[in-house]
């Protein structure tokens, strides 16, 4: 795994010279690596808190286990369970050396073979044909489009045009230039309870969310350039978001105040597609070094989904934001109404007050502290 230490090494620097260039204290922004965090790391080393985490929940996602099935089942009770030893845990490690091999021998060390390639959603990989699957129409994902035909006939700019006017036009989008937002949060992390939630928002892309969860605040903030989640159910009380993550919540910030979007990427391709039975324009965006962005725009020209992809050590794994509930505030139109999904969880936000052009005071956006130990549910 010397690639994955050489690669996360060069990210760190990087981010240390961003930290510099900011006036900022490096050693503040160093992000911490998995193996100085938890107790029994052996091969996902070199890579932040943030990234490990989507590591696990590419193995969550691939073999179709639970976090549990691989650690044990005291492992919900404390993080430090997680470091445990279990015979899967062993396979598995088996098998990123077995990953690793494959990509280094066949690939030139691209990760073209993931745990996804061979479990595709099975505990077991199959190894025989499924006839059933062979004659039976295919299933599409949306989220997998790799033929951009610009069919439709728009292109990016005009696609752009519309949405903008769908939501109200330049005019009354550059005069939202805030909104303190009030509502209900209900996900994996609350049990599906439907906990309290606070919304702050600041033009280009400021944004903070804080969710009164059963074992307490849970906090995400970007700051128009770095990320933190603090939450007191994570394996670390202050989570520097790092990568496609940090990428990730740069794009949710501007979704709030979409006209500088269009410029936030260098290359846009089109195509269309259908979600549950709706057709569907799409725009991907892609910037140099990164994974593209795919952004879904229903007929009436308003974004219904947001799909983004984070690089890990052993392969990308994808987040998907379906957003709905369009009403307008001050003029314009907001979903009030978001479900994220991803690898290891999905959580749905009902919004029920925005108020726009609010002044927020700058410390909202600012790092959060460090959460304190979760209060038991
Ligand atoms: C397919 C099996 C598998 C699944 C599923 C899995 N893990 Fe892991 N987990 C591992 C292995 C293997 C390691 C050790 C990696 C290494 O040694 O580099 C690990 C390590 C960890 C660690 C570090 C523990 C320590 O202190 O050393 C944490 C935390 C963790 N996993 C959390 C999770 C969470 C949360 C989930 C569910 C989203 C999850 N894991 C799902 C196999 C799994
Ligand atoms: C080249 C194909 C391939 C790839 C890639 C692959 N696996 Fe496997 N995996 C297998 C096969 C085959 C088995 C054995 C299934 C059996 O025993 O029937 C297996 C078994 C496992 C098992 C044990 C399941 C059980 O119930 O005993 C785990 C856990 C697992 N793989 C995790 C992973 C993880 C995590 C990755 C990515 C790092 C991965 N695999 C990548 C082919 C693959």
């Amino acid at each position: 795994m010397k690639r994955t230490i050489v690669r996360a090494m060069g990210r760190v620097v990087c981010l240390v010279g961003i930290a510099t260039a900011n006036g900022q204290a490096a050693q503040q922004q160093r992000p911490q690596l998995a193996e100085e965090v938890f107790k029994n790391v052996q091969i996902i080393k070199g890579i932040p808190v943030d990234e490990f985490m989507d590591t696990m929940g590419m193995f969550a996602a691939a073999t179709n286990m639970n976090c549990v099935d691989c650690h044990t089942s005291d492992s919900t009770e404390s993080w430090e369970n997680f470091a445990k030893e279990t015979p899967l845990k062993q396979t598995a490690r088996r098998m990123l050396l077995m990953v690793d091999a494959i990509n280094k021998q066949n690939f030139k060390g691209v990760r073209s073979v993931t745990c996804y390639t061979c479990h595709h959603g099975d505990r077991r990989p199959k190894q025989i044909p499924s006839l059933v699957v062979q004659y039976s129409a295919p299933i599409e994902d949306p989220n997998e489009i790799d033929v951009f035909s610009n069919a439709g006939g728009l292109s990016a700019d005009q696609i752009f045009a519309k949405y903008l006017q769908a939501l109200g036009g330049a005019e009354r989008l550059a005069s939202l230039t805030s909104f303190v937002a009030k509502g209900t949060y209900s996900g994996y992390d609350t049990d599906q309870a439907k906990a309290a939630i606070e919304i702050y928002a600041k033009a280009p892309a400021q944004r903070t969310t804080i969710v009164h969860a059963p074992f307490g605040d849970s906090v995400r903030v970007y700051d128009g350039r770095a990320a933190w989640i603090a939450s007191p159910d994570k394996p670390l009380p202050l989570i520097p978001l790092t990568g496609g993550n940090l990428e990730g919540a740069k794009i949710e910030a501007m979704v709030s105040f979409p006209t500088p979007i269009k410029q936030a990427f260098n290359q846009w391709r089109v195509t269309t597609t259908t979600i549950d039975d709706r057709e569907v324009t799409v725009l991907q965006g892609t910037n140099p070094r990164q994974p593209p962005v795919n952004f879904y725009f229903d007929q009436s020209g308003l974004l219904v989904r947001l799909v983004r992809l984070a690089d890990t050590a052993i392969g990308r794994v994808p987040t998907q934001i379906d957003y709905g509930d369009y009403r307008e505030v001050s003029g314009v139109k907001l979903p009030f109404r978001w479900t994220a999904t991803w690898t290891d969880g999905q959580s749905t936000t009902q919004l029920t007050e925005v108020q726009a052009n609010v002044s927020i005071d700058a410390a909202k956006f600012g790092r959060p502290a460090p959460a304190p130990p979760p209060r038991t549910k």
